[in-house]
């Protein structure tokens, strides 16, 4: 059922001192900063050769990674997303198996502009999980 990682998503305090350091350091293919109102979250998207990182920082009041720059306040890492082929499938195979969707269950669009869905980590060995139609 898993497919790809999609991509690894971490937190940051400073948005251009963290593309820079992927950018100039690390020598990554790193995007302008995108902001996601709907997301709250403003993202660079950094391409490497097998698959993505995206940096989030909050962006507006209700920001969902908010909560988690305050109780990490140099960032980390903040979720994992692996891809599926068939999202509703694989909804209804994790949550018989047990495992809490977040939200009310139904996929929303993410960042790829493609389906996705959470899933609790203390459903997923302490990680939060996204999965995203591939
Ligand atoms: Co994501």
């Amino acid at each position: 059922m898993i497919g790809r990682l999609n991509h690894v998503a971490i937190v940051v305090s400073d948005l251009a001192r963290a593309a820079a350091l992927y950018r100039d350091t690390l020598g990554a293919r790193v995007s302008a900063p995108v902001p996601m109102p709907a997301h709250g979250v403003t993202t660079v998207f950094i391409e490497l050769p097998n698959t993505k990182i995206e940096l989030l920082h909050p962006l507006g009041d209700k920001s969902p990674v908010q909560a988690f720059l305050d109780r990490n306040p140099s960032g980390g890492m903040h979720h994992v997303c692996y891809e599926v082929d068939d999202i509703l499938a694989a909804r209804d195979r994790l949550k018989a198996a047990g495992m809490r969707v977040l939200g009310d269950g139904e996929p929303k669009i993410g960042a790829h502009g493609k389906p996705v869905l959470f899933l609790h980590p203390k459903d997923m060995c302490g990680t939060l999980v996204e999965i995203e139609q591939a």
